[in-house]
This record gives structure tokens, C-alpha cells and sequence, in this order.
């Protein structure tokens, strides 16, 4: 998939499919499970490296895990973050670190959190011929504005601040919008009047596609999953059941066994000094 073919799946009536990831062996499973697209989310702060919210997360992280994406899936349409205040400043700044995620990256297509007030940031990385993602409702970066991760858009003055946005972005040169956290009335409202798709998370089953966290949805951790999220697998646990399993195997000299180990002969070992 493209991210011309964004719009023809909206127009054919077709959902789009995304997950995240942020290394090279997520970005082999997400590409042979046949996505859509992957979007290289700045979550990897919260989902792979410990903080508490995706603010710490830099350009250099950025880039090293866009990398590494672009590795292990080199047929899929990547979508790579950018990070906080790598585009808050002006469209000089959104436009470079646009351009490296793209360039150093690998990158197919970049995604902003905001609306309005990123909207001319948005068509200026867009002239550079680089496809933007825009991101509205809950978006992270936003985290200590809206007082913790809450979701948007639930009074009229919200819900129309979120349309206006959705319309900057795609009046900008967006080629979709993610929703987040956003009430289903409202984002099937958006999805309708736009032409461009929308990609929900936690904004219901009216979008035009969805977008998931891969460790949310795989299972990949004993913390806090989101409501928003559906657990299809559980490798958390499969993966402590393995452990555990060889430490027994190593405990009890199952493993290694003879099909691991090389040998040489008698002879040899005998003549050694
Ligand atoms: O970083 C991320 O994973 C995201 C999704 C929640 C859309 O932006």
C-alpha cells in the first residue's frame, strides 16, 4: 500500500489496517501478517524504553527505531512519529526533521499531533513531497495540557475544535487523520464529512481504518492496557512459560541436548595434552 491508495481505500469502501512498531523482528511479524501500513509510533518511549509518556522521546530515537522498522519490513508503507518539539517550533524545524526521518530514517511518510495551529507545518513538509499523517483528539505530546490521558471532543466546544482541526489538516495536504480517543458519534461525523480517511483508536468502528499498539494488542506486557484495546495474543505469558521452561531444561540437563551440540572424536580428547 501506498499512500495514494489511503483515499482509494476510503472511496472503495475498504478499511485500512495499521499497527505500531519499533524494531526490526515487530516490523517482520506486522509485514508477513500482510498490514497495511506501520506507523513507527513515538509510544516506543512509553512501550519499549520506560517513560511514563512519549515527551522524552527524541529525533535520535527516533531514527534509530525507523531504522530498524525499515529493515525488517521494506515492502510496507512506514509511517514514522515525530517526536515533541521536533515540529512545535516552526515549519523550518518540521520541514528538517520531516526530511530525516525520511532520509536517515527510512521513512515512507511522517505523522503530527495538533490541527490549526500545525496546519501551515503541515503544508510546507507536505511541499517538500513528504506525505504527512495529522493526528487530532487525544494526542500524547498534549498529555500535561489536557491534565492526563483523557479523551476529547465529549462537549460541543471540544467536538467542534476537533472538526475544525480535522479539516485544517486535510485542507493542508494530509493524507489521513489519526482520531484518538475521541467519542464514536463524533468520529463517524468527521469521517463522513472528510474526504480523506480517518484512522481511529479508541474513536469507535466508524473510521475508515484503526491503528493499534502492538504490544497492547499482542500482549506484550503484564502493565496497563488501554480500554481501547483488545488483547488478540498473549506473549507475555508464553514468553515467561519459555523462560521458565529452559531454566527447568538448563536446571535438570535437558538442555542442551544432543541435537545442539557439536562433537569430535574419542580420539581427539584423548590425545590431547
Ligand atoms: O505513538 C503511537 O503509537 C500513536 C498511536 C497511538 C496512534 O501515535
Amino acid at each position: 500500500m501506498k499512500t495514494s491508495d489511503f483515499i482509494k481505500y476510503k472511496q472503495e469502501n475498504k478499511k485500512i489496517k495499521m499497527v505500531t512498531a519499533y524494531d526490526f523482528v515487530l516490523a517482520k511479524i506486522a509485514e508477513e501478517a500482510g498490514i497495511d501500513a506501520i506507523l513507527v509510533g513515538d509510544s516506543v518511549g512509553m512501550v519499549e524504553l520506560g517513560y511514563d509518556t512519549t515527551l522524552p522521546v527524541t529525533m535520535e530515537d527516533m531514527i534509530h527505531h525507523t531504522k530498524a522498522v525499515s529493515r525488517g519490513a521494506d515492502k510496507t508503507l512506514i509511517v514514522a512519529d515525530m517526536p515533541f518539539m521536533s515540529y512545535q517550533i516552526n515549519a523550518k524545524q518540521g520541514m528538517k526533521n520531516a526530511g530525516r526521518l525520511i532520509q536517515e530514517g527510512g521513512a515512507n511518510a511522517v505523522k503530527l499531533e495538533g490541527g490549526v495551529e500545525i496546519a501551515e507545518t503541515v503544508k510546507r513538509i507536505v511541499d517538500c513531497g513528504i506525505p504527512v499523517m495529522g493526528h487530532i483528539g487525544m494526542t500524547p505530546q498534549s498529555v500535561n495540557a489536557f491534565g492526563g490521558f483523557k479523551a476529547q471532543g465529549k462537549t460541543a466546544v471540544q467536538a467542534s475544535k476537533i472538526i475544525k482541526d480535522a479539516f485544517a489538516l486535510q485542507d493542508a495536504g494530509a493524507f489521513s487523520v489519526v482520531l484518538e480517543c475521541i467519542p464514536e458519534e463524533l468520529a463517524e461525523e468527521i469521517t463522513k464529512r472528510l474526504s480523506i480517511p480517518t484512522i481511529g483508536i479508541g474513536a469507535g468502528a466508524k473510521c475508515d481504518g484503526q491503528v493499534q499498539v502492538i504490544s497492547d494488542m499482542l500482549g506484550m506486557t503484564n502493565g496497563f492496557v488501554p480500554r481501547h484495546s483488545k488483547k488478540y495474543a498473549n506473549l507475555f505469558e508464553t514468553a515467561v512459560e519459555g523462560i521458565k521452561c529452559y531454566e527447568k531444561e538448563v536446571d535438570e540437563s535437558v538442555f542442551p541436548g544432543p541435537a545442539t551440540c557439536t562433537h569430535i572424536s574419542k580420539e581427539i580428547i584423548e590425545g590431547l595434552e
